[in-house]
């Protein structure tokens, strides 16, 4: 018999990784805390902006016409209980307020919920990213108060999924890792994974705390490698050097790689910076602090960034005062291809020259709404030429393909001022300086 499969949490990984289960062939039943939430997936509908997703929702809803019917939803953990024999955990594990420490309360909640409804044998599989030692403590409270006591299995399966790419880093992992303590666990993942492994995905099998590690360890290390790249922007500025430039040339040593090497006004998002921050918190906790203070370095280079996009902004205009300034800001989101405005770099930008009393006007292809919600005293426009229009000065803060593609000499004609600023060393310089714009960069020659 086929394994049915439960999904708890439906943000963006669960529902990402509900609708790729049913992809896979799975019975899926999804489970949310959230009526709303609830309500719009079992219309087909996604809560937030990413690609492909909506569609593969749709190809497997039940009630959805043509779909497979094999994904349904519930607010019910007594239901989710009696239908799954693997039970994902998918729920967000926050920065908690005025801490640096991962805040485990929904992790704790789905758990608390789930295991006095466990009466027969089931794998419970943990996918929220954790501080390292929480498997540990989930499993025995787990047995503990699961009627099925040690039958009541746990697992800890991290997510390495990127916004943007979810559904094919679902579908396509590039490795799936396993923290297991018993043959019976690890045989169940592979039957789930049996698709993804044999198209290739590497499957590592580990213990608990190596699981969790790996998590945080590689969103540490993009961090670091963003970062660095960074750090030699700043050099770079200071000696007259290029960073793209250099970013290119290391990038071709194998061992280097090119990719995490774009320098500019660094990383934001819902996972980078609060990974890096319970990471130091919990290794702080284990008394191996030591091993990870140069994360706080990493993350005071990338916080550093921001105020230095706007000191640029500051001196282009020929430096004192923003007051009075139009400054158009050109992307919300804190990447491309999503609508997630959380730690956003290029928000943060356009909310500190608001504040210093420029009148900044934002566009950003999908992230408006929630842009909006977050600092409603910004001005929205429609388009990007209507954000430029007027404007002494435009910022390019996040690297939509739509930025790429928009004519500076159509831009050039309802700018004040053709000066451009490029936080993300994204656009060509060529291209813009050919239309008459002053083009400068961060860690890059301004000529
Ligand atoms: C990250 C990890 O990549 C993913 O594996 C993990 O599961 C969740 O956290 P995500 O938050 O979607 O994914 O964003 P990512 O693509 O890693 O980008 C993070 C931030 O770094 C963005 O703000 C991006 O603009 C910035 N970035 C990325 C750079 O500034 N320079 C780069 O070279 C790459």
């Amino acid at each position: 018999m086929a394994l049915k499969i439960t999904v708890i949490g439906t943000g963006y990984l669960g529902a990402t990784h509900a609708a790729a289960m049913a992809e896979l062939g799975f019975e899926v039943l999804g489970l949310d805390v959230v009526p709303e939430k609830i309500e719009m997936l079992q219309r087909g509908e996604v809560p937030m902006y990413e690609p492909g997703l909506e569609e593969l929702l749709r190809k497997h809803v039940a009630g959805i016409e043509g779909s497979s019917g094999r994904l349904r939803f519930t607010m019910d953990f007594a239901e989710v209980a009696a239908f799954g024999d693997v039970h994902f955990v998918c729920v967000n594990t926050p920065q908690k307020h005025g801490e640096y420490a991962c805040d485990m309360s929904y992790v704790d909640s789905a758990f608390a919920q789930l295991a006095p409804h466990l009466t027969k044998p089931a794998l419970v599989v943990g996918k929220s990213t954790v501080p390292v030692g929480s498997a540990e403590r989930l499993a025995r409270e787990l047995a503990a108060a699961a009627p099925a006591g040690v039958e009541a299995e746990l697992a800890w399966n991290p997510e390495f999924l990127r916004e943007g790419f979810a559904v094919k880093d679902t579908l396509h992992p590039d490795r799936i890792v396993v923290g297991v303590r018993s043959a019976h666990a690890e045989k169940l993942l592979r039957e789930v994974y049996a698709g993804p492994v044999g198209e290739g995905s590497p499957f590592v099998v580990t213990d608990f705390p190596t699981s969790e590690l790996v998590k945080t360890a590689a969103n540490s290390f993009l961090a670091t490698k963003i970062s660095f790249i960074n750090a030699m922007a700043e050099v770079c500025e200071a000696a007259g050097g290029d960073v793209v430039k250099l970013a290119e040339a290391l990038g071709y040593d194998d061992r280097i790689g090119k990719k995490f090497l774009r320098a500019g006004i660094g990383f934001g998002g819902g996972c980078l910076p609060k990974d890096i921050r319970a990471f130091m918190a919990r290794a702080g906790e284990l008394g191996a602090d030591q091993a990870l203070t140069f994360l706080r370095e990493i993350d005071s280079i990338n916080m550093r960034r921001r105020g230095q996009m706007v000191e640029m902004a500051r001196e282009a205009l020929g430096g004192g005062s923003f007051l009075g300034k139009r400054v158009a800001v050109l992307g919300a989101t804190f990447k491309p291809d999503s609508d997630d405005v959380r730690d956003s770099p290029a928000l943060n930008v356009a909310g500190q020259i608001h504040l210093q009393g420029g009148q900044v006007t934002v566009y950003d292809p999908k992230g408006m709404a929630n842009a909006g919600r977050l600092f409603p005293t910004l001005a929205y426009a429609e388009t990007a030429v209507d954000a430029v229009r007027g404007a002494d000065v435009v910022l390019h803060l996040t690297e939509w393909r739509e930025f790429r593609e928009l004519d500076p000499a159509v831009l050039g004609e309802v700018a004040s001022n053709r000066l451009i600023l490029d936080g993300r060393n994204a656009l060509d310089p060529t291209v813009w300086r050919a239309a008459g714009w002053t083009y400068r960069a961060m860690g890059r020659p301004s000529a």
